[in-house]
C-alpha cells in the first residue's frame, strides 16, 4: 500500500516561535484593529495565512547564495546569476529587476498604457487592476464562466474566455488594447490554473491582432504543476519544461519573486521588445534603481536566482499542492463551501455560501475572517466586496499558505478551527465601513460590527 501521509520534503534547521493569545485578548485586539486583519500586529497572530507573498522559508542553498551577494552598484555578478536563472526558465531577452511585483506592473503599464485603453486579463490582481487604472486605462476581467462559479470543478478555472477576448478586440479596436495579460495561477479567481491549451489560444489571438501577451507569472511553478497533473499530454513533462513552454507563447512577464521566486522580497519585469526595455529601464532608474539591481540588494538577487529554480522541484511542488488540497478536502467534506477544486497557494472559502444571512454590502468575507481570528488566532484575507467594491464577483476568504513554513499539524489545527466556526456560523454578524481610502481601501479600511 502506498503511504498516504503527507510529509514535508525538508528537515527544519531553524525555528521561530509563534504566540498564543486568549479569546478575550483577541476580542480586544480585533476591536483595536477596527475589524481589519491587516491592522493587527503579527505577534498577535498564531497562524498567519494573510498571504503567501514574501512569507516563505528560504532553503540552506538560498542562505548560502546570500553570502555570495555582490553589492556592486553596477554590473554585479549577482545580477548575472539572477538574469541567467530567469532566462533559463523564461528565455525572455530583457530581465529588469524590481523591488516587487507591483513595481514591475507600474513600470510596464506606465510605459504601455494611456487613458482610454483597455487591458484584459483572466482576473486582475488588486495591485494589477489599480496600476492599470492609475494610467487611466480600464482593467477588464475575462475569465471563463466556470471561473466565476465557486462550485464548478473545471480543471482550469483560470482560463481566459477566448471568444470574449476576440469580441472585445473587435468592439474597442486593436489600438485601444496595448497588451493582454494572463495571471498564472489566477489568484483573485481562487488560485486556479490556466491550461497550456488556453495559453496557446490566447497567444494566437494576440498574434493575429499584433498585441503583446504578458504573463503575471507570480505562481508560474504551481501553474506548471497543475498542467502536469491535469492536462493530457503533459504527464511526463517536468515542471521546468512546462514553464519553459508556457513562456514561449508570451512577449514578456511581470513577476513577484515573493511567491514562486521563494524569496522574501523582489520581482522582475521581462520583455522581448528592445525599445520597450529601454523605456522601462529609464523609468526604473528614476524610481527603483540602476538596471542591474532595480531596488534590490545583490543578496536578494542571489536568493531569487536559487529560489526560482527550487520552486520547480517536483518533490516540493507535489507536497505543496497536496498539502493545500488536503486542507480543502478536509473542510469541504464537512460541508464548508470552498472554491473547487482547491487552488495552488491557497484555499478560498466562499463566504456568501458560508454566511448566506449576511448580504455582500455587509462584507461576509470580512465577518468570516474576523471569526477565524477570534476562534483560533488565524489570520486570513478577504477577497471580495471590501477589496474590489462593485467589481467583486464573489466574496471569498483566502487562506494563503506560506511556502515551506507551516507543517501538516498546523494544517490539522486549521481544519479544527474552521470547522468550529462552521458549527457556530448562525451567530456571525456583518460589518459596516467607518473609514475607506480612495484606492486599495482594504489595506487601511476601518469597520464596526452591525
Ligand atoms: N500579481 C499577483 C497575481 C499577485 O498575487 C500579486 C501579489 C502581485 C501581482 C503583486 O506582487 O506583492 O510583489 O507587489 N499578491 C500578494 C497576495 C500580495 O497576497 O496575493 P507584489
Amino acid at each position: 500500500m502506498p503511504i498516504k501521509t503527507i510529509i514535508e520534503p525538508f528537515r527544519i534547521k531553524s525555528v521561530e516561535p509563534i504566540r498564543w493569545t486568549t479569546r478575550a485578548q483577541r476580542e480586544e485586539l480585533l476591536k483595536a484593529a477596527h475589524y481589519n486583519l491587516f491592522l493587527l500586529h503579527a505577534d498577535n497572530v498564531l497562524i498567519d495565512l494573510l498571504t503567501d507573498s514574501g512569507t516563505g522559508a528560504m532553503s540552506t542553498n538560498q542562505w548560502a547564495a546570500i553570502m555570495q551577494g555582490d553589492e556592486s552598484y553596477a554590473g554585479s555578478r549577482s545580477f548575472d546569476r539572477f538574469k541567467n536563472s530567469i532566462q533559463d526558465i523564461t528565455a525572455f531577452r530583457h530581465v529588469i529587476p524590481t523591488h516587487q511585483g507591483r513595481a514591475a506592473e507600474r513600470i510596464l503599464f506606465g510605459v504601455m498604457c494611456k487613458k482610454g485603453d483597455v487591458v484584459p486579463n483572466n482576473t486582475h490582481f488588486d495591485t494589477t487592476r489599480a496600476n492599470v487604472e492609475f494610467t487611466g486605462a480600464e482593467a477588464l476581467d475575462l475569465v471563463i464562466t466556470e471561473g466565476r462559479q465557486p462550485a464548478s470543478t473545471h480543471p482550469f478555472k483560470g482560463n481566459m474566455d477566448v471568444a470574449a477576448l476576440e469580441s472585445l478586440i473587435e468592439r474597442v479596436g486593436r489600438e485601444r488594447v496595448p497588451l493582454v495579460m494572463l495571471t498564472v495561477t489566477n489568484n483573485s479567481g481562487g488560485g486556479q490554473p490556466v491550461s497550456m491549451q488556453n495559453v496557446r489560444e490566447v497567444s494566437a489571438v494576440c498574434k493575429r491582432h499584433n498585441i503583446p501577451l504578458y504573463f503575471d507569472a507570480c505562481r508560474f511553478a504551481e501553474n506548471a504543476w497543475f498542467i502536469k497533473l491535469r492536462e493530457p499530454g503533459y504527464e511526463d513533462h517536468t515542471p521546468r519544461q512546462i514553464a519553459q513552454e508556457m513562456f514561449t507563447y508570451g512577449d514578456g512577464c511581470t513577476m513577484s519573486a515573493k511567491k514562486d521566486g521563494m524569496a522574501n522580497i523582489g520581482g522582475f519585469l521581462c520583455t522581448n521588445d528592445d525599445l520597450l526595455a529601454q523605456q522601462e529601464k529609464d523609468l526604473l532608474i528614476l524610481t527603483e534603481g540602476y538596471p542591474t539591481y532595480g531596488g534590490l540588494a545583490g543578496r536578494d538577487l542571489e536568493a531569487i536566482a536559487v529560489g526560482i529554480q527550487e520552486a520547480l522541484e517536483e518533490d516540493y511542488l507535489r507536497y505543496r499542492i497536496a498539502s493545500t488540497a488536503y486542507l480543502g478536502r478536509a473542510i469541504s467534506a464537512a460541508g464548508v463551501p470552498i472554491v473547487q477544486p482547491p487552488g495552488g497557494h491557497a484555499i478560498y472559502i466562499d463566504a456568501r455560501g458560508f454566511l448566506p444571512h449576511i448580504p455582500s454590502e455587509q462584507f461576509p468575507g470580512v465577518a468570516l475572517g474576523c471569526e477565524l481570528y477570534l476562534e483560533g488566532g488565524v489570520r486570513s484575507v478577504e477577497i471580495g466586496t471590501l477589496m474590489f467594491a462593485k467589481s467583486a464577483q464573489m466574496d471569498l476568504v483566502r487562506l494563503a499558505i506560506p511556502r515551506r513554513v507551516y507543517t501538516q499539524s498546523h494544517i490539522d489545527y486549521l481544519v479544527e478551527v474552521i470547522l468550529e466556526v462552521w458549527a457556530n456560523r448562525q451567530n456571525i454578524r456583518g460589518l459596516r465601513l467607518t473609514y475607506e481610502a480612495p484606492f486599495l481601501r482594504h489595506f487601511t479600511a476601518r469597520l464596526e460590527p452591525i
